[in-house]
């Protein structure tokens, strides 16, 4: 038994009995940028599918004041000027070539260009969080991860095989259906993939070197169970959890997967296997917005909270910092990096 047992988070769902927010962030960018782990690099490693304020770019120093440099979001929540984002999708055909798999939205949020939904979910017990701070960021997962492993990298990454419609049917993350490595058959209606990042904050560091010190996962038990944070990181911060829809209906033809029989979808960064899917967060809320929708124990709609429509949303862009093509016909993922296995 391990403490991350993805069996409990099904109590996060159904989303009606718990406050949270739900709501969609449309594509902004896919680039290959990554303003937290090599900041000012352009390109850097791996192409990443970045949502939320147009501020985001390349260097994002910490002290940046995002709401105040940032002029459009793509989320739901038009004071949401936080950037969050993962790296994206690819097809392997069995010649070798490589595209780009779309992301669909979410089934309940309909019209959004692509991107993902965000939740920012509060404790079970209906205590109260501290909502993050300007400047806060942080990194979910561990891209070079290829396995199975007690660590939260692997437990708090999941993956859904959608059937037909992508409706009701399909239930919640974290069900006894969800995997921790891509599914191994064609997905009739899409992958659905899902990332939990850490609920307990050392209440000091904005940042640490690795992006991640500074959180922790709550002891002997799960966020879900009300268990407690650890001394170390005494802080309880909303669940921030990541999820996307990619679009894999029309890669379903087994006859183009692998010879081997394997599943053809590889990460941006090489990863086959699905366990070194990770996330990244860069805070960027209004002045109290977020402490507010949290105090007001919203569920899903949150009327203190300003909102935009879907179209507005899906208006808000940048420009890519990076010309190079990462679509479809590729020999190589673009930054080369080698798929492994
Ligand atoms: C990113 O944006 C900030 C603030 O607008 C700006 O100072 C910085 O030069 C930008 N960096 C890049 C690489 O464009």
């Amino acid at each position: 038994m391990n403490r991350f047992s993805l069996a409990s988070l099904a109590l996060a769902f159904p989303a009606s009995v718990n406050a949270m927010l739900r709501f969609s962030c449309s594509q902004l960018v896919l680039d290959r940028l990554d303003p937290l782990v090599q900041p000012g690099s352009i390109p850097s490693g791996h192409v990443h599918q970045i949502v939320g304020g147009n501020a985001f770019n390349a260097t994002m120093d910490p002290s940046l004041d995002l709401p105040q440099e940032s002029t459009c979001t793509t989320c739901t929540f038009s004071e949401d000027h936080s950037n969050y984002w993962t790296a994206n999708l690819y097809y392997r055909s069995r010649d070798g070539s490589l595209t780009r798999v779309p992301q669909m939205a979410n089934q309940f949020l309909e019209g959004a260009n692509g991107g993902m939904t965000i939740y920012y979910i509060q404790p079970y017990d209906g205590s109260s969080v501290t909502a993050f701070a300007p400047g806060f960021r942080m990194l979910v997962g561990n891209p070079m991860l290829r396995e199975e492993s007690d660590s939260p990298d692997s437990q708090m990454s999941s993956f859904r095989c959608f059937e037909e419609n992508f409706g009701g049917e399909n239930g919640a993350p974290g069900t006894g259906q969800d995997t921790r490595h891509f599914p191994t058959r064609p997905c009739p209606g899409g992958i659905r993939t899902n990332l939990f990042f850490p609920t307990c904050w050392d209440g000091v560091n904005l940042d640490t070197p690795d992006h991640k010190s500074h959180v922790a996962y709550p002891v002997g038990g799960t966020f879900e169970m009300n268990a407690p944070c650890p001394d170390s990181h005494p802080v309880k911060i909303p669940q921030l959890f990541f999820e996307i829809v990619w679009d894999t209906r029309e890669f379903n033809d087994q006859s183009d997967w692998p010879e081997d029989g394997s599943q053809p979808f590889v990460f941006s960064f090489g990863d086959t296997t699905g366990y070194g899917q990770h996330g990244d967060y860069v805070f960027g809320w209004e002045g109290d917005s977020l402490q507010r929708a949290m105090d007001d124990n919203c569920n899903v709609a949150c009327p203190t909270l300003r909102s935009q429509d879907v179209n507005t949303a899906n208006q808000c862009t940048i420009p890519r910092s990076v010309d190079e093509e990462i679509d479809s016909g590729l020999s190589k993922l673009p930054g080369d990096n080698p798929i492994d296995p």
